[in-house]
């Protein structure tokens, strides 16, 4: 939607023609010279542009952060020009903006326009966002991880990913490379990412790098304790465990993961964190030139169990900078009717590691290279192509159930 309309939607137009009238009565220009009349969206710049977090079916988190206090009215509705502003009178830098009783798989345009305490405009570019579907409808999402202070190949993958047009994204852990160094935030990561973001709901889940600094928590959206969460998508339920804290059966994770995965009446059960379960890297669970990998830190092997349990569909993970799907796996083997398949999808951007060099039991496919994965549902299907940062796609795979 072009940003004219907008503004003669609302009242930065007032903002506007008034100081194109001013240049022009003030202004001395020959024949050639055309007056020049600043865009707002331009002149005060946020520091974080608009982006959305935590759909559901009737409800989204709108972000945004500017670099002085500001008041900050978001604009949105269902019809254009829109018909319903929220509005935050306590001026703030950061702002989030939770919208409630929306209607289900519903698109949205939105705007937000923030106002400074000399009455400077920060104005959004104008996007959209589209509510959480129902469990019969089809949807899909896209997986990332580990994008890591690249923004040049963060940036190439993320616009591959904004092309498929998918309800939501999945941010394996490891969004930057040093967690306290804000640039890495802003630069890094949501400058490449602006315009999927904007659009698109990214869900993450922390990995080493973050650190567990303060800037995950404050820039993501996340339901209460944060580090661990679950949502409902569709006819899906994900489950997000921070594996840099225990996930030993004594944990306050696995009793929560355990509890709520047996609570799950979601045809498809997805889980993820950072750490793998399944990883045939050639380096980081021994060395694999001189010794044998333990395949995944033993200390976070007791989620299979969990796994296999409650019969999860599919555990995905980042930090190995590479590409692996397992075979199903079931009480540690090859199980292809009832098993649990891993996913490694550490392709955003992170230098890229090499696998050890024998075929680990569970191997299925792996292929070192930037990355993406592309994940489409409906009913008792479930497929997956993993598209290379050039957009060639690698690899394919899909479930069926009743
Ligand atoms: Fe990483
Ligand atoms: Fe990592």
């Amino acid at each position: 939607m072009p940003l004219r309309n907008w503004l003669l939607a609302g009242s930065c137009v007032v903002v506007v023609g008034a100081l194109a009238v001013l240049m022009r009565t003030t202004s001395a220009t020959t024949p050639d010279e055309k007056p020049v009349v600043p865009d707002p969206a331009t002149t005060a710049k946020f520091v974080m542009e608009p982006y959305l977090q935590f759909a559901t079916r009737t409800s989204i988190v709108v972000m945004g952060e500017t670099p002085t206090p500001t008041t900050c009215e978001l604009e949105y509705g269902t019809v254009f020009p829109t018909d319903k502003v929220a509005k935050v009178d306590k001026a703030d830098t950061l702002h989030e903006i939770k919208l409630d009783n929306l209607q289900p798989k519903t698109k949205y345009f939105y705007r937000m326009v923030c106002t400074d305490a000399d009455g400077k405009k920060f104005v959004g570019k104008p996007s959209t966002f589209f509510t959480a579907v129902d469990t019969a409808d089809a949807y899909s999402f896209t997986v990332i991880g580990d994008t890591q202070r690249n923004p040049v190949i963060t940036g190439k993958v993320a616009k591959l990913m904004w092309d498929r047009r998918p309800n939501f994204v999945i941010h394996l852990g490891d969004v930057v490379d040093n967690g306290p160094d804000l640039k890495q935030w802003t630069d890094d990561l949501f400058k490449p990412c602006q315009e999927l973001f904007a659009h698109v709901p990214v869900y993450p889940c922390i990995g080493n790098h973050e650190k567990n600094h303060a800037h995950y928590y404050k820039y993501f959206s996340l339901p209460k304790p944060e580090y661990y969460y679950s949502f409902q998508y569709g006819n899906a339920e994900f489950f997000c465990i921070d594996t840099n804290k225990p996930v030993d059966a004594d944990s306050e994770q696995y009793k929560w993961l355990d509890s709520a995965l047996a609570a799950s009446d979601a045809t498809w059960k997805i889980c993820y964190h950072h750490h793998p379960c399944y990883s045939s890297d050639s380096d980081d669970y021994g060395d694999t030139a001189k010794t044998n990998s333990t395949y995944g830190a033993l200390k976070h092997k007791p989620l299979i169990a969990l796994y296999d349990k409650h019969h999860v569909d599919l555990a995905m993970n980042g930090h190995i900078h590479a590409y692996e799907r397992t075979w199903p796996i079931r009480a540690g083997k090859v199980d292809r009717k009832a098993g649990v398949t891993y996913v490694t999808s550490g392709g955003g951007g992170g230098t890229l590691e090499p696998f050890e060099p024998t075929p680990a039991f569970f191997k299925n496919q792996s292929r070192v290279d930037f990355h993406y994965c592309y994940f489409t549902v409906q009913g008792g299907t479930l497929d997956c192509k993993v598209f290379d940062h050039e957009g060639r796609l690698f690899d394919q795979f899909g479930m069926k159930k009743d």
